[in-house]
């Protein structure tokens, strides 16, 4: 369906090495590409390819995701250490090449290799190949806002720290808006984002939530958006004078400078579902400054209160696809392979001698139906499945035992069976084509929290989302085959439940996890196996020849 005609190549370098940059009052080394905080915005048109060649010069493995990107028959430039290739060493490089199809909108790109992503991360931006348009009135200028979380310590010294205790990574010491914490934070007074629109204009802002484990309320004083596109697929307009975005996820939305010629704080701070865990609640702001005004005394926002779980669901569940509009799909009717999945927080046993700072003094840990994922070490999932070496993953998902009980009751943390789920690398394996709905079930046995499911390489209709245990008869009435929104990462409702559905037409292996960044070493995670489908071109061609092996 697609013609190449206005294809182009668009080739970007990236030199990913230490930066030293002052924020909260004192210099601090990081990661960065290119010597910037966030990395380059790569602009690319539907229908083009893009090469990244990455030339690693930290002092750390590393690897790049193109988040939410297809990768149609090009699974080893997806990225996930371990998943998809072993990581590039320090000194060493590779090369990233793949073409966009059938989506346009705002992604984004980043480390997925522990908890680098803090500052190796920056926008991937698709707008409609030459001769196509926006489903909604074009607007006069178009902003990245990427929303992150800073640390005044070497986040892999914090990974690594939270490691070795099997308790949480201590909490983060701003959030920010373009790599600037805003005014609020001490000796950011000169680091603060600055938006300057002009009266009566329309302005798309491109909001990625890059932060590492806070999902976040982002608003703008006395100002409506209209929610236009989440993950790179249109939605019917939507007017909330609130975003509430968690890690992973993009949100477009048009801001109309409709206010008194004026100056005006845009904010953000956490949505924190689980307030026994220990959050970053701080704010950071950045100001949205009319032509003609100054910058004194703006008008700042109310920000809903950290665990206002309504304002989030009304926001997530009151989201539709915008049918029929550009990249559409249609929800799939048949369901090839049906699964319940419970995903949570669980424990592992703290070793004799040792002392664990994870909850109940034990180890931290997390599953997704009772199964809490191990990466492999010595070889990537992708290459054990296209070299069909044995021995690396089980396919084994998700048909332990099916988990029946009442999901929301925090008494059930007495059963250690449930508690420690076993280590294991089980994967999903899929027919090529084949359609999948996962009911998402969110487990208390721990603590309960909302938790941000992505899906690698699949975008998926969300047919339905709710509070309490997923109950069959009622809840399937409630299924939008409509015009569901379509995504690929789902803020599991805290103590509830979501559905999605999707049409595994893309050979490869696809990580699925928790974006909150914490809980992915802890084992909320599996991976789709999805085979080669009959013909050469439903095929996953062999690896380029610069795959990092391990
Ligand atoms: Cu944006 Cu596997 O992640």
């Amino acid at each position: 369906s697609s013609t190449l005609a206005s294809a182009a190549i668009v080739e970007h370098t990236f030199h990913v090495k230490n930066l030293t940059i002052g924020r909260l009052c004192r210099q601090q080394t990081i990661t960065a590409v290119n010597g910037s905080l966030p990395g380059p915005t790569i602009r690319v048109h539907e229908g083009d390819t893009l090469i990244v060649h990455v030339f690693n010069k930290s002092p750390y493995n590393l690897t790049i995701h193109w988040h939410g990107i297809f990768q149609l028959l090009s699974a080893w430039a997806d990225g996930p250490s371990m998943i998809t290739q072993c990581p590039i060493t320090p000194g060493n490089s590779y090369t990233y090449k793949f073409r966009i199809v059938n989506q346009e909108g705002t992604l984004w790109w980043h480390a997925h290799f522990s908890m680098l992503r803090a500052t190796v991360h920056g926008a991937l931006i698709i707008r409609p190949r030459s001769g196509h348009k926006y489903p909604f009135p074009k607007p006069d200028k178009e902003v990245p806002i990427i929303l992150g979380e800073w640390w005044n310590a070497d986040i892999i010294d914090v990974a690594n720290q939270a490691q070795a205790t099997g308790g949480g990574p201590n909490t983060s010491d701003a959030y920010t808006i373009n790599g600037r914490p805003g005014d609020l934070y001490p000796c950011s007074q000169n680091q603060t984002y600055t938006l300057e629109v002009e009266k009566g204009k329309t302005y798309l802002l491109r909001i990625i939530n890059a932060a590492l484990n806070n999902q976040l309320f982002f608003k703008i004083a006395n100002h409506n958006f209209t929610v236009v596109a989440v993950d790179a697929c249109y939605t019917e307009p939507y007017v909330t004078d609130v975003v509430v975005i968690a890690p992973g996820q993009t949100t477009d939305v048009l801001l109309k400078a409709d206010q008194p010629v004026g100056s005006y704080y845009m904010a953000a701070r956490a949505y924190a579902s689980a307030p026994q865990i220990p959050f970053d609640n701080t704010t950071t702001r950045g100001i949205v400054v009319y032509d003609g005004a100054t910058t004194a005394n703006p008008l700042m926002p109310v920000l809903p209160a950290f665990n206002d779980n309504p304002t989030a669901h009304r926001f997530y569940s009151n989201l539709t696809g915008l049918k029929d509009g550009p990249q559409w799909v249609p929800v799939p009717l048949q369901v090839d392979e049906p699964m319940f999945v419970t995903v949570g927080l669980g424990l592992d046993r703290c070793p004799a001698n040792a002392t664990c700072q994870g909850l109940n003094g034990q180890r931290n840990s997390a599953s997704m139906n009772n199964h809490s994922f191990q990466a492999p070490t010595s070889l990537s999932l992708l290459q054990a499945f296209f070299f069909n070496v044995g021995g690396i993953f089980t396919p084994d998902f998700p048909d332990n035992p099916p988990l029946i009980f009442d999901f929301t009751n925090t008494a059930l943390s007495n059963d250690s069976s449930l508690l420690f789920a076993p280590k294991r690398t089980s994967v999903k394996t899929l027919k090529f084509n084949s359609t999948v709905e996962m009911i998402l079930q969110n487990t208390a046995l721990v603590v309960l929290e909302n938790h941000p499911m992505h899906v690698h390489g699949f975008d998926f209709h969300v047919l339905a989302q709710g509070f309490g245990n997923f109950d069959a008869a009622r809840d399937r009435q409630k299924f939008n085959l409509v015009n569901p929104q379509r995504r690929n990462t789902i803020a599991v409702p805290v103590g509830g439940w979501a559905v999605i559905r999707f049409r595994a037409n893309n050979p490869g292996v696809w990580f699925m996890h928790c974006h909150l960044d914490v809980h992915l070493p802890w084992g909320l995670a599996t991976a789709f196996v999805v085979e080669n489908g009959p013909t050469p071109s439903t095929r996953l061609p062999p690896p380029p020849a610069d795959l990092p092996q391990c």
